[in-house]
């Protein structure tokens, strides 16, 4: 049994009334400790694919098996409850919540369900980690691109989650950032988190190590 597994995936959208797969029987299996890196065009279905892997949007066809169970199929509670304990999402784009501080983004999914622990502690160590603890107590507007990006990681990590996905993490990053946010995956990924990126820069290819393309929907391993 896999960890995270994607079978046929399929989302098939209607637009000016023709039907197309935006992700097209996309099968991928997901083991602890991967890095794995998907490229692909704008428009080529990424983030479908990990919002579907997320539990964020529910698939026309196949599934999205997590440690062997199909996660469409639980209901909205156990579906909450699995994403925010076991899978940590890093959405495209800016994504934190404005009016708190970068301490209390970090710390807001602990907060979702009823848990005992150190969280303070653990923000604090996560934060270090991501290279930015001397920005806690800052907002996210007196943060640059790369910064937010780091807490956004960080928030991703708090509850320990066995899958890290991140849409386009780099998106927006110079390409001295963008190594170091990808050597930071690979620390992440070396220590037992699976990791799943998607992104459509060709910059990123040396650090995942598996990576696949996707085109129109369609997945498949990439041809170095
Ligand atoms: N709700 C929707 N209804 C109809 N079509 C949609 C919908 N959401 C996305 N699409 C289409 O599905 C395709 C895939 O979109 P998606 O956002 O997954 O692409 P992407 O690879 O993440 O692109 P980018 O690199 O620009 O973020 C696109 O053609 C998009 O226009
Ligand atoms: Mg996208």
């Amino acid at each position: 049994m896999g960890l995270f597994e994607f079978k046929e995936l399929t989302k098939e959208y209607r637009r000016g009334g023709r039907a197309f797969n935006a992700v097209n029987s996309v099968s991928l299996s997901v083991e602890p400790g991967d890095f794995i890196s998907i490229i692909g065009r704008s428009g080529s279905g990424k983030t479908t694919l990990l919002n579907m892997g997320a539990g964020l949007l529910h698939p026309t066809g196949g599934s999205v098996l997590f440690e062997g169970h199909d996660i469409h199929r639980l209901n909205d509670k156990e579906l909450s409850f699995l994403r925010n304990e076991k899978i940590g999402y890093v959405p495209q784009g800016q994504s934190l919540l404005s009016n708190f501080t970068v301490f209390d983004n970090v710390r807001i999914p602990w907060f979702l369900f009823k848990r005992e622990g150190d969280v303070e502690g653990r923000a604090f160590i996560l934060l270090e980690k991501v290279g930015i603890s001397h920005l806690a107590a800052s907002y996210p507007r007196e943060l640059s691109g790369g910064e937010m990006r780091r807490a956004a990681i960080a928030r991703s990590l708090i509850n320990q989650p066995r899958v890290l996905i991140a849409d386009e993490p780099t998106g927006d990053l110079d390409v001295q950032t963008t190594a170091e946010i990808m050597r930071l995956f690979s620390s992440i990924a070396e220590e037992g988190t699976a990791v799943l990126i998607v992104t459509h820069e060709l910059d990123t290819l040396n650090y995942g190590d598996k990576t696949y393309s996707m085109d129109a929907g369609n997945l498949s391993p990439h041809a170095a």
